[in-house]
């Protein structure tokens, strides 16, 4: 068991407040997945829960117990790094026994958890190799070993698959996806990969400068976006956003807009392009992406951002054209003045 809940939880160096005030509750079993831009504060979060950096101020709780001014090692937690910390020296087995000798396990129990764990991580036939024998997805396979030997009730990742190739990414992700559902464990999973943050969470936390903007599953997070930069954040390519005053306030009755909205967002593929004139919008195509299985199309209205568009790859759409655009009502996401999401 461990449900771990944040209470006001903030970090401090010197006189710089790095997070700012953190409330969370995760449950048991839920894969968390914190993200968010470079420096909003997943890894030194993360790092508090694990222990390796002190609570400047709030609660930190696991089943309910104070967690705060508890050793690391006492947490019941394991992380698994980027950069995956493997001693060069050791082989594969003595890397994934290095925590349980130190703890002293009987043999007979180390060998049973090693093996047990290199069988599920497919690590079986490498066993005796040294970490400058294996790939990078090898390696960071270990460094997964090395922390399920332990037994932990929860596990923690900051950033574990950027070293790898982008095949080799997806391969690892559905690994881990696996894992957890084998160990059942809570896990929380620190990504600046908001691909990766949807195909793995049961609950997203999407940090800004230190603060939470929203916390949801994948699917609030990309249909019910609580604000505008969630709803740019989560995306690709992210969300077009209008501003109603002035050249586009043909847009609130068009689309019934509530009066208070100030902003609107259409994301890329809730575009139509029509005939010229029975739009609600028109635009001149700059630039056609040909991407495979769709096209982006790159569109500039008058005196504004390039806004982007995605249509089927046999669209005739082409750079200079003149085109009309409309959209569902039920596709178009309002917000007010101050960012936050409109209903
Ligand atoms: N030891 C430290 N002393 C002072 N400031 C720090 C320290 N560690 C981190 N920071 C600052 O705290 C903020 C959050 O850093 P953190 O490493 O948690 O970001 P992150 O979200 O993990 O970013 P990235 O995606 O780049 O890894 C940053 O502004 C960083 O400069
Ligand atoms: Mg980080």
């Amino acid at each position: 068991m461990a449900k771990l809940e944040l209470k006001d939880v903030k970090k401090s160096y010197g006189p710089v407040e790095v997070i700012k005030g953190i409330d969370l509750t995760i449950e048991d079993g839920e894969f968390c997945v914190f993200v968010g831009p470079s420096g909003c504060g997943k890894s030194t979060l993360l790092r508090m829960i694990a222990g390796l950096e002190d609570i400047t101020d709030g609660t930190f709780a696991i089943d309910g117990e104070r967690m705060n001014d508890i050793a690391p090692a006492k947490r019941g937690i394991a992380m698994v790094f980027q950069s995956y910390a493997l001693y060069p020296h050791l082989t594969v087995r003595e890397n994934i026994a290095f925590g349980l000798k130190v703890r002293k396990t009987p043999k007979a129990e180390i060998d049973s958890l090693v093996n047990e764990a290199v069988t599920m991580l497919q690590l079986d036939k490498l066993t005796e190799r040294f970490p400058r024998e294996l790939s990078g997805g090898q390696r960071q396979r270990v460094a997964i070993g090395r922390a399920i030997v332990g037994q932990p009730e929860t596990f923690l990742f900051d950033e574990p698959l950027s070293n790898l190739d982008a095949e080799l990414r997806v391969h690892m992700r559905t690994q881990i996806s696996d894992l957890h559902s084998r160990l059942k464990r809570t896990m929380i999973y620190v990504t600046h990969d908001q691909v990766e943050a949807m195909t793995l969470a049961d609950k997203i936390v999407l940090l800004r400068g230190g603060k939470i903007e929203q916390i949801g599953s994948p699917r609030d997070l990309y249909e019910r976006p609580q604000n505008l930069f969630a709803a740019q954040f989560i995306g690709t390519p992210k969300m077009n956003i209008f501003e109603l005053n002035g050249d586009f306030s043909s847009l609130r009755d068009h689309l019934n807009l509530p009066a208070d909205a100030h902003y609107c967002g259409i994301r890329p593929d809730s575009f139509e392009i029509v005939n010229d004139g029975d739009g609600i919008l028109s635009a001149t195509v700059r630039l056609v992406e040909y991407l495979g299985n769709a096209c982006l199309v790159h569109a500039e209205i008058k005196g504004h951002d390039t806004i982007i568009i995605e249509q089927p790859v046999g669209t005739q759409v082409r750079a200079a054209d003149r085109i009309s655009l409309t959209t569902s009502p039920n596709a178009v996401h309002a917000f007010a003045k101050d960012g936050n999401r409109i209903d």
